[in-house]
């Protein structure tokens, strides 16, 4: 046995979240896209044939109320709410993140006041984020300016009305510093708009502490919600009453049921609700969220840094020297749960990858991705994705 192989058996037999595995439907296939979509929690087929059958099939419009489902978005949002470090009461689920983009960035706007014409937006951000911020802007009548995170300190003024920002990028894994461009977006008297789409679930985010103003995030890759499963929007509670959304439906009027004219909005978070919440994959999404009972994000990320930190060494000690080069942060505070190396014909060895049971994804034009993720990865896994990587390259 190799000597990463052995350290892995090592690694594997002291890891406190080893057991989380199990609750997971896997195959022998390493699985290294978590990051692009979960796996499926074991719990949930047998939920989502429950809430299809019983819930709908028998009590049909009864379970609004009986089974839940009206107040879903919020109760998710709670259970949501500790993993990204937030109170109850500040997040609802529903819709897609792109949507939940365009909710925050224009509320952002409209809190931050007319003299303020400049919207800033991640220039590395992922596309949906920058099209939306450019069509918000058209929106509301502001100008759109990207800039690269760590320069977004210098580019606010008093311009500046909100920013828009990755905590984790999609294709490099590097983790921007949330606290500190909060605090000098903040400063500057902007709205800080966040994107934890690749770091909820993988690593502490801190909303609350932090002082966020406005975050979005999906629920399909470290949260295991499931394809498409529905997005969620956090909007600190002093901001709640200043929240004006752009798409005000009647799922997030004052008086839902009074059927009026007028639109007057709910108090609280459940101003970020649009229209009727996708039920089937909110309550499966609410069932995947069980894996979580009894988990620390903390010990979330002292296994997904350990997990990242062995894969480097594993590629270190197997790829040849100077086939692949590491495009991720090599120090922790800038790392999130992924590896992204880039490589010559990226595209066509990650299909070999994949054809011999190693599955990451590939992302134009020439990095390989690999997503950790703590709750279902284990350093055999790890080593064993750094051999075949090796074997590939060969
Ligand atoms: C950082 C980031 N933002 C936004 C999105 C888009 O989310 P959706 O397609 O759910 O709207 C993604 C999707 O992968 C993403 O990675």
């Amino acid at each position: 046995m190799s000597e990463p192989a052995e350290r892995a058996k090592k690694l594997d037999a002291v890891d406190e979240l080893a057991g989380k595995r199990a609750e997971f439907v896997l195959d022998d296939v390493v699985y290294l896209d978590g990051n692009s979509l979960g796996a499926l929690p074991a719990v949930v087929p047998g939920r989502v044939e429950d809430v299809v059958r019983r819930q709908w099939g028998e009590l049909r419009i009864r379970s609004w109320e009986e089974s839940g489902w009206w107040t879903a978005p919020e109760r998710i949002g709670d259970r949501i709410a500790p993993l990204v470090g937030a109170a109850p009461g500040q997040i609802v689920v529903g819709d897609s993140t792109s949507v939940n983009v365009l909710k925050a960035l224009v509320g952002a706007v409209r809190m931050a006041g007319e003299g303020r014409d400049e919207l800033l937006v991640d220039a590395t951000t992922f596309p949906t984020d920058g099209y939306i911020a450019e069509s918000a802007a058209r929106m509301t009548g502001r100008t759109l300016r990207p800039v690269a995170p760590a320069d977004v300190p210098g580019a606010l003024g008093d311009r500046t009305a909100a920013v828009l920002l990755n905590h984790v990028d999609y294709r490099t894994g590097r983790l921007h510093d949330l606290p500190g461009l909060t605090a000098a977006v903040r400063e500057a008297g902007a709205v800080a708009v966040w994107d934890l789409c690749h770091s909820a679930g993988a690593l502490p985010v801190g909303l609350d502490e932090h002082g966020v103003d406005l975050a979005v995030g999906c629920t399909y890759k470290y949260l295991n919600g499931g394809p498409g499963s529905p997005a969620y929007l956090y909007v600190r509670r002093e901001l709640q009453d200043r929240f004006d959304s752009p798409l005000p439906g009647w799922n997030s009027h004052a008086e839902p049921f009074g059927m009026r004219t007028g639109y007057e909005p709910a108090p609280g978070a459940l101003r970020g609700r649009v229209g009727t919440p996708d039920i089937l994959s909110m309550l499966a999404l609410e069932a995947a969220l069980e894996v979580w009972d009894g988990v620390s994000v903390e010990a979330v990320r002292a296994k997904s840094l350990a997990l990242t930190d062995f894969f480097l060494e594993c590629v270190t000690a197997y790829v040849p020297e100077g086939r692949v080069e590491c495009v991720t942060p090599v120090a922790h505070e800038e790392r999130g749960s992924q590896i992204a190396l880039r490589c010559d014909d990226a595209g066509d060895v990650m299909k070999r990858l994949i054809e011999r049971g190693v599955v990451g994804d590939f992302r134009a034009p020439d990095v390989l991705r690999f997503g950790f993720t703590p709750l279902y990865v284990g350093f055999a896994d790890v080593e064993r994705a750094a051999r075949v990587l090796a074997q590939t390259l060969a």
